[in-house]
C-alpha cells in the first residue's frame, strides 16, 4: 500500500508529482505530502485524498524547484494524521523519505537512536528509518548512497523507499525490497513510481526495481543500480512499456469502477487474444503447452490468492476438479503461509493476484517455491513480483484496474481459469468432446454475450434505488455460482459499507434462515441447468419468510419471475459459463447502490489497491 513519486530533472517537479500521486492514490488514500526541493526543501503535508494537498498549493503555479518526492499514504503504523504522513524528515532536517512497507524491527532501531538522542515526531516506522540513514551518514562519514545501503543492511521488513539530501542536492537515492518501484528513464531526467502511472505521459522506458536493488540518480552521472546485499554495481534493464495513458483516465464515465466494469468485453478479448483463436482450432496457452506434463502428473493443485482473487480461485476448484480431474485445493494465502502446510513433489501452486503484489500471496509464493512446488502464476500487472517470482505463468491482460472494487480483473481471471481448464483436460482426454466444443464455442462469443448482460444496467440501477437504506444483504448460490455468490456480497460491502454475507444457497438452512424476515433482501444466483430446481424451493423457503428476492435468472425463466421481487436476466448458457455472466449484474448492482448512497466507490474507506503488506 501507499503510493510514491519522484521526480529529477530540469522540468518542475510539482505538476508531474501532484498529478502522479492522483494516479497512485487507487494504493491509499489516508494522507499524502511532498517535499520539493528549490534552494531549500519545503515540505507540506494534508490529512484526506490528494485533493486535499492540492489545496495547500493553491494553483501550483508559484511551485518551483525541479526535484521533488511525494507520497500518498495507506496508514500502518500510528493514524491519518498530518505528523504522521510522508515526506518524513530527519532530525537534522537534511533527509526527506518516503516509504511504503512495513520496517518490522523499527522498535528496537528506534530504542538505539533514542538513546543516542533522536527525537520522533511520528509513530511512524518511516521516521525511524530515515534517522537511521542519517546516523550511519554521520557515523561513518559517507555519501547518502552508501548511508541508504549500510542502513538498509540493518533492516527487517518490506520497502520501497526514496531519500533526499538536501546537503547535495542534485540526487535521490531509491531502494526496494518487498513493495514494488519503477523507474522512468527520460532524456536527463527520470521519474520515480509504485507503478508506471505517474510517467506514463513522459516516457515509457522503464527500469523496475528488484528486491534488494537500489539507484542512485545524480543530475551529474546518471543513474547507478547496485545490488545491496553484494555492495556490486548492476547493468539496468530497461523495458519499453505498451501501457497506453488512456486506460488510466476515466473515459467518460463517472466513475472507474463504472468504466471496468463496462471495459469488460474488451478485456476479456484481451485476455484471449492469441490463446482463443476460434471455436474450431485448438486453444494455445504457451506456458501449458511447455509444461503440460506437469500438469498431467500432477497429483493436486493448490490454488493460493487473496479475497477477490480468492473467490476466482474458487470457482478455479470447481472448472479444474470437474474437467480435469485432478484434487484441487483453496488456500488464503495468509493461512498458507502461516500454517506449515504439506507440498508434495508434483504438487502445482497456482498463485491468483490481480496487482501481482499482494504481500501475502507474494509470501506464500516463496514459501511453496523453497519447498518444492511447481509455480504457475495467473497475474494480470506485466512484470509484477508474483509474476516474477513463479516458474511460469499466464497474464489475464485485464488492462489497468484503477477502481479499487475488482471487476474486470475477476472476470478476466474467471474466464481464463475455464479457458486454461478446457485446455488442459482436452489434452489429458478428461473431458467428452461435444461438451469441449460446446464450452469453447460459448467461450468464443463471450465479449459479445457480456455486451448483452451490460445492457441490463438500467434494470440493476432501478432496483438498486429500492435498496438505499438496506444495512444487510444474503447472496445465495449453488454449485458454479456459489464463489459468484461470495463475490457479490465482497463487492456490496467493500463500496457500499452494507453488510452482506454469501452462502452456498443450501447452506442457508443450517443458520443463516434464522436472519431471514422482512428487513433482509436476499440475492439469489439462480441459473438454469445445475441444482435449478433446489434453488427455487430455496427462493420459496425465503418468500414464505417474507424477504425481498432479486433473482439472478436465464433468459426467459417464467417460474423464478413470478415468484422473484425482482429479476434480471441473462443468456441460457451451459453451466460453466453461467457464473462468468451471473457476476456482471451483481457487480452493477453493488456500483448503483454504493453511488446512490454517496460512497466513494473508486476509493472505499480503509481500503488500498494493491495490498503489499500483510
Ligand atoms: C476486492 C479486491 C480485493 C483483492 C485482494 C487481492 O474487490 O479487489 O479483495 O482481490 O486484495 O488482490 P490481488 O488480486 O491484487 O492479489
Amino acid at each position: 500500500m501507499c503510493g510514491i513519486v519522484g521526480y529529477i530533472g530540469n522540468k518542475d517537479a510539482y505538476p508531474i508529482l501532484i498529478n502522479g500521486l492522483k494516479k497512485l492514490e487507487y494504493r491509499g488514500y489516508d494522507s499524502s505530502g511532498i517535499m520539493l526541493y528549490d534552494k531549500k526543501a519545503s515540505v507540506k503535508k494534508a490529512k484526506g485524498k490528494v485533493s486535499d494537498l492540492e489545496v495547500l498549493y493553491k494553483n501550483g503555479k508559484e511551485q518551483k524547484g525541479c526535484i521533488g518526492i511525494g507520497h500518498t499514504r495507506w496508514a500502518t503504523h500510528g493514524p491519518p494524521n498530518k505528523i504522521n504522513s510522508h515526506p518524513h524528515l530527519s532530525n537534522s532536517g537534511d533527509l526527506s523519505l518516503i516509504h511504503n512497507g512495513i520496517i518490522e524491527n523499527y522498535d528496537a532501531l528506534k530504542a538505539i537512536l533514542s538513546k543516542k538522542g533522536y527525537l520522533f515526531k511520528s509513530e511512524t516506522d518511516s521516521e525511524v528509518l530515515v534517522n537511521l540513514i542519517e546516523e550511519v551518514k554521520k557515523t561513518k562519514k559517507v555519501k547518502l548512497g552508501k548511508a541508504v545501503l549500510l542502513a538498509l543492511k540493518q533492516v527487517v521488513g518490506a520497502y520501497a523507499i526514496v531519500v533526499f539530501d538536501s546537503t547535495n542536492p542534485t540526487e535521490i537515492v531509491t531502494a526496494k525490497l518487498g513493495s514494488p518501484l519503477a523507474i522512468g528513464v527520460g532524456d536527463s531526467e527520470y521519474y520515480i513510481g509504485s507503478d508506471p502511472s505517474p510517467f506514463l505521459e513522459f516516457t515509457k522506458r522503464c527500469i523496475y526495481l528488484n528486491d534488494h536493488e537500489m539507484a542512485i540518480i545524480s543530475l551529474k552521472k546518471g543513474l547507478t543500480l547496485r545490488e545491496i546485499k553484494k555492495d556490486s554495481i548492476i547493468d539496468p534493464y530497461i523495458e519499453n512499456l505498451k501501457h497506453n495513458i488512456e486506460e488510466v483516465e476515466k473515459g467518460g464515465y463517472a466513475h472507474f469502477m463504472l468504466k471496468e466494469i463496462f471495459e469488460q468485453p474488451q478485456s476479456i478479448k484481451d485476455t484471449f487474444r492469441g490463446r482463443l483463436l476460434s471455436q474450431s482450432l485448438p486453444i494455445k496457452i504457451s506456458s501449458i503447452e511447455e509444461h503440460f506434463n506437469k500438469f498431467k502428473s500432477a497429483t493436486r493443485i493448490i490454488f493460493i490468492s487473496c479475497g477477490t482473487s480468492w473467490h476466482a480461485s474458487l470457482l478455479g476448484e470447481y472448472f479444474f476438479e470437474e474437467l480435469l480431474r485432478i484434487p484441487v485445493e483453496v488456500e488464503y494465502a495468509s493461512e498458507f503461509r502461516y500454517r506449515n502446510p504439506i507440498i508434495n513433489k508434483g504438487d502445482i501452486v497456482i498463485p491468483i493476484s490481480q496487482s501481482g503484489e499482494t504481500a501475502d500471496t507474494l509470501a506464500a509464493v516463496k514459501m511453496a517455491k523453497k519447498r518444492g512446488a511447481f509455480l504457475y502464476g495467473i497475474c494480470n500487472v506485466v512484470g509484477s513480483s508474483i509474476a516474477r517470482e513463479t516458474d511460469t505463468g499466464i497474464y489475464t491482460h485485464a488492462g489497468s484496474e484503477i477502481g479499487v472494487a475488482s471487476t474486470k480483473a475477476f472476470s478476466c481471471q474467471i474466464s481464463l481459469l475455464l479457458l486454461m481448464a478446457l485446455d488442459i483436460g482436452n489434452r489429458m482426454n478428461t473431458i467428452e468432446e461435444k461438451r469441449y466444443k460446446r464450452v469453447l464455442k460459448e467461450l468464443s462469443n463471450l465479449p459479445e454475450t457480456i455486451e448483452k448482460v451490460l445492457s441490463s444496467a438500467k434494470k440493476a440501477e432501478s432496483i438498486a434505488n429500492k435498496f438505499l437504506k438496506a444495512s444487510n444483504f444474503l447472496y445465495l448460490g449453488r454449485g458454479y455460482n456459489f464463489p459468484i455468490a461470495l463475490e457479490g456480497a465482497l463487492k456490496l460491502k467493500e463500496i457500499s459499507y452494507i453488510h452482506a454475507e454469501g452462502y452456498p444457497a443450501a447452506e442457508m438452512k443450517h443458520g443463516p434462515i434464522a436472519l431471514i424476515d422482512k428487513n433482509m433482501p436476499v440475492v439469489v444466483i439462480a441459473t438454469k441447468k445445475g441444482n435449478y430446481q433446489k434453488v427455487v424451493s430455496n427462493i420459496m423457503e425465503i418468500k414464505a419468510r417474507e424477504a425481498e428476492v432479486i433473482a439472478i435468472v436465464s433468459e426467459g425463466d417464467k417460474e423464478i419471475e413470478v415468484i422473484a421481487d425482482h429479476f434480471i436476466e441473462i443468456p441460457e448458457c451451459d453451466e460453466l459459463i453461467a457464473p462468468i455472466l451471473a457476476n456482471i449484474p451483481l457487480q452493477l448492482l453493488s456500483y448503483y447502490i454504493a453511488d446512490k448512497k454517496g460512497c466513494d466507490v473508486d476509493q472505499p474507506r480503509n481500503l488500498a489497491k494493491s495490498v503489499t503488506v500483510e
